[in-house]
């Protein structure tokens, strides 16, 4: 009978937890063994600090952050004059420069698991584009390619996966034969999880007899996760200075837009944000806002409706730039938060998570019982030295699947991509019909520029983009 080691007991006693033991005697050595790892994993002070501040902030006397947070003073807007559009152009070279030197990466978070869009498999295996039905993965691979080409630097591509997504994922690229890319240049990297526990006992659950209930830390998990893998050293000695971050949700990001890595090595920004405005109010976006003087993210979810609706003395809405997750890291900054330990705020999400109990009976809850703990990487802003918030283009830029239906849907994202397709063959001169369905892949034109050479040259045809 294998024996469970005495200070896993005494920590268990300690924390209240003994009941993640309770079936121990009947499992195998090497279950007890991963039990015990599994144990060991979990930092049970942080997770009964998370519990309480979550507790004590639901306070009637507590001081929401949104009543003190105005909208962002400084906020780099879409050029208009002159002298704008000749920064902009200036922005752009020294962008293109950076990545012809190597001196970028990018980030594609994709360890989440999608609940709300109803997909069971990794995200960015979603099919999405509208003519060839191209996968999320498969756009940004092409995209990272084109890049590569065009300014000729290394840009290596990192990939957060997690123990929901990992697997999948990896064997998903290389069925694919990483979309025609080196494999040495494409990283997965998978971040750390948490566990779930009851939210009335705060014990924690379990889903089987030797396997304790857990899901991925959030995406503010990347950090811990970069500097535990070696990738963040490894790419500070291949001359990587900045890391381009973003979502796997959004198909029509701009990997490494020049102008936005641009203007963050301008002002030396340690993390620069790409905003856009927000439709309505109640969108479920996070937004930049300053508290305090500081730059900071109040996520959606900590927005009550009239919060949410503020407007200032000249009826602007307060919270109107709304977040695409389109972010710019210095690698100064990573390295700053791995030296003071990664520690971000653990955020406290009420959920339904189903599990066993210590009897053996399965328990799937209708309502939510249980708590789950996540870090948001966007709670690095305040640890910033110099933050850069960026208007972006929303029509362009951020078209994200979200939702099975209705906004933020596969619908309304390759409605997107498609109309994108049509403006850029109208800028070619070529009128193509509103209902008109067009798919410019990236393997064909970054922009509307190549697009329209190709299309003067011969490479490629109308009817190869549509259907
Ligand atoms: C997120 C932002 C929100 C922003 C919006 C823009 C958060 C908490 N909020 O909202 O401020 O306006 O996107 O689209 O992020 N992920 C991981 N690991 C995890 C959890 C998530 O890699 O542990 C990844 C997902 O794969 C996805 C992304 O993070 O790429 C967004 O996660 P999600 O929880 O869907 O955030 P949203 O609610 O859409």
């Amino acid at each position: 009978m294998p024996a469970v080691s005495p200070d896993i007991k005494q920590l268990l006693t300690d924390y209240d937890q003994l009941h993640l033991i309770a079936a121990a005697e009947s499992l195998t050595e090497d279950q007890v063994k991963d039990l015990e790892d599994q144990i060991r994993a979990i930092d049970f002070d942080q997770i009964t600090a998370a519990r309480e501040s979550s507790d004590s902030s639901a306070g009637d006397d507590a001081v929401p952050r949104a009543d003190n947070a105005v909208a962002p003073a400084t906020v780099v807007r879409p050029p208009v004059s002159d002298e704008e559009r000749l920064q902009r152009q200036k922005d752009i070279a020294t962008g293109n420069r950076l990545l012809a030197d190597g001196a970028v990466a990018v980030i594609t978070v994709a360890g989440g698991q999608g609940t709300r869009l109803g997909f069971d498999r990794p995200k960015g295996m979603f099919p999405i584009g509208p003519v060839s039905n191209m996968s999320l993965f498969q756009i940004f691979a092409e995209q990272i390619a084109a890049r590569r080409e065009r300014h000729g630097g290394s840009l290596p591509w990192l990939v957060m996966t997690s123990d929901a997504t990992h697997q999948e994922t990896q064997d998903y690229f290389s069925d694919n034969s990483y979309f025609g890319l080196d494999p040495q240049t494409v990283h997965f990297f998978k971040q750390g999880s948490m566990p779930a526990v009851d939210a009335e006992s705060g014990q924690i659950l379990m889903n089987g007899s030797s396997s304790i209930c857990r899901s991925p830390d959030g995406h503010g998990g990347m950090v811990t996760a970069l500097d535990s893998s070696g990738l963040l050293q490894q790419l500070a000695d291949a001359g990587v200075k900045h890391f381009f971050y973003h979502q796997v949700d959004n198909p029509t990001v701009i990997i490494c837009d020049p102008a936005l890595i641009g203007v963050h090595d301008r002002i030396q920004s340690d993390l620069t944000t790409n905003v856009v405005r927000k439709v309505d109010p109640m969108e479920r976006m996070g937004v930049l806002v300053d508290i305090d003087g500081e730059t900071q993210i109040i996520e959606y979810s900590e927005l009550t409706e009239q919060q949410a609706h503020r407007q200032d003395d000249a009826g602007n809405w307060v919270f109107w730039a709304g977040n695409t997750a389109i972010h710019v890291f210095s690698l100064t900054f990573l390295q700053s938060l791995v030296a003071d330990g990664c520690q971000l705020e653990l955020h406290v999400a009420h959920k339904k998570v189903p599990h066993v109990r210590a009897d053996g009976e399965p328990v799937d809850p209708s309502e939510p019982n249980a708590h789950k703990f996540e870090r948001f990487i966007f709670d690095a802003l305040p640890l910033a030295q110099k933050t850069l918030i960026v208007e972006g283009d929303r029509d362009r830029e951020f078209n994200p699947v979200k939702n099975a239906t209705g906004s933020d849907s596969p619908e309304t994202s390759q409605a997107a991509i498609s109309r994108i397709g049509r403006e850029w063959l109208q800028q070619s001169g070529i009128n193509v019909s509103e209902d008109q369905v067009v798919e410019v892949s990236p393997a064909t034109a970054l922009d509307a520029d190549e697009l329209k050479q190709k299309l003067e040259a011969g490479s490629v045809t109308v009817a190869q983009l549509t259907k």
